[in-house]
């Protein structure tokens, strides 16, 4: 489906001079698709397509760091993922293991704090070591907390908060003890979601976190994503109007 986005039509410096001022979703979550496609059309392999989808990563980092973003979760590898084919997976879990050590010498510099959330039990040894001194090292800092989604699954995570809070003994259950028992319970929910590669579905990401997200989809595909196609997403996000079930502000709003 064609799905057209005008602000895309403007460049990176006319964006950021709109968004001064703007409201900025708190937390961005973003559905990082189109690397295969990508490759494809280029007459290339699946993995070429996840090797250059490393720069939009960091293009999106630093987009959210700039303008005062404090969440960004990115989905990087689904639990259904891992059904993937063995080299593919296996090319994944080695780009990911490079991003954990070639970055975190600017996460460090630009004070990010890089946090997982999925069955990373699951993660092949190395790769679990490298995430975890990236995550102790970046730990103290607080200008934009950076979630990677890895091996995760909506469905999973709200398995594993039931599990816990049985073996927890908690009764009297509501919505808080369940928020209580996600992955990243300290997390506020995603404002705004975004998914690349014009696919108009969830993907079983964050089911429950994203209840009330703005969603944002664009056409281009991961590896051609820049800071302006994130600033064109907050730029959008800024113009909604968020209601959360009730009426319109401009017809009295509230009660
Ligand atoms: C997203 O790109 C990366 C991951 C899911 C790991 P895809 O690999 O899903 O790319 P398409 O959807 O096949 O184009
Ligand atoms: C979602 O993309 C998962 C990630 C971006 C990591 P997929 O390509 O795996 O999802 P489907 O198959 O299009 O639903
Ligand atoms: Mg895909």
């Amino acid at each position: 489906m064609e799905i057209i986005n005008p602000l895309e039509e403007l460049d990176e410096e006319e964006l950021r001079a709109r968004l001064e001022g703007a409201a900025l979703p708190t937390h961005v979550a973003v559905i990082m698709d189109g690397n295969g496609r990508w490759a494809r059309s280029r007459s290339l392999a699946r993995i070429r397509g996840h090797q250059a989808g490393v720069k939009a990563v960091r293009e999106a980092v630093t987009a959210c760091r700039e303008v005062g973003v404090k969440y960004l979760t990115l989905y990087a590898f689904s639990s259904e993922n891992w059904e993937r084919p063995t080299l593919e997976v296996r090319a994944l879990m080695q780009l990911l293991k490079n991003y954990l050590v070639g970055e975190r010498d600017e996460l460090l510099e630009k004070q990010i704090r890089l946090e997982a959330m999925g069955r990373l039990d699951r993660l092949p040894k190395d790769v679990r070591a490298e995430l975890d001194k990236t995550m102790a090292l970046t730990a103290p800092h607080d200008e934009l907390t950076l979630t990677l989604a890895l091996s995760y699954g909506g469905r999973a995570e709200l398995t594993d908060a039931v599990r816990a809070l049985v073996a927890a003994g908690e009764s009297d259950v509501d919505e808080g003890t369940i928020g209580r028992y996600l992955y990243a319970p300290d997390h506020p929910d995603p404002d705004l979601l975004v998914r690349t590669s014009g696919e108009l579905r969830v993907s079983n990401f964050l089911l429950w976190e994203i209840a009330y997200a703005e969603i944002y989809v664009t056409n281009v595909l991961w590896p051609d994503f820049r800071a302006r196609h994130m600033y064109a997403a907050l730029l959008d996000y800024a113009n909604r109007e968020r209601r959360y079930g009730r009426v319109s502000a401009a017809e009295g709003g509230g009660r």
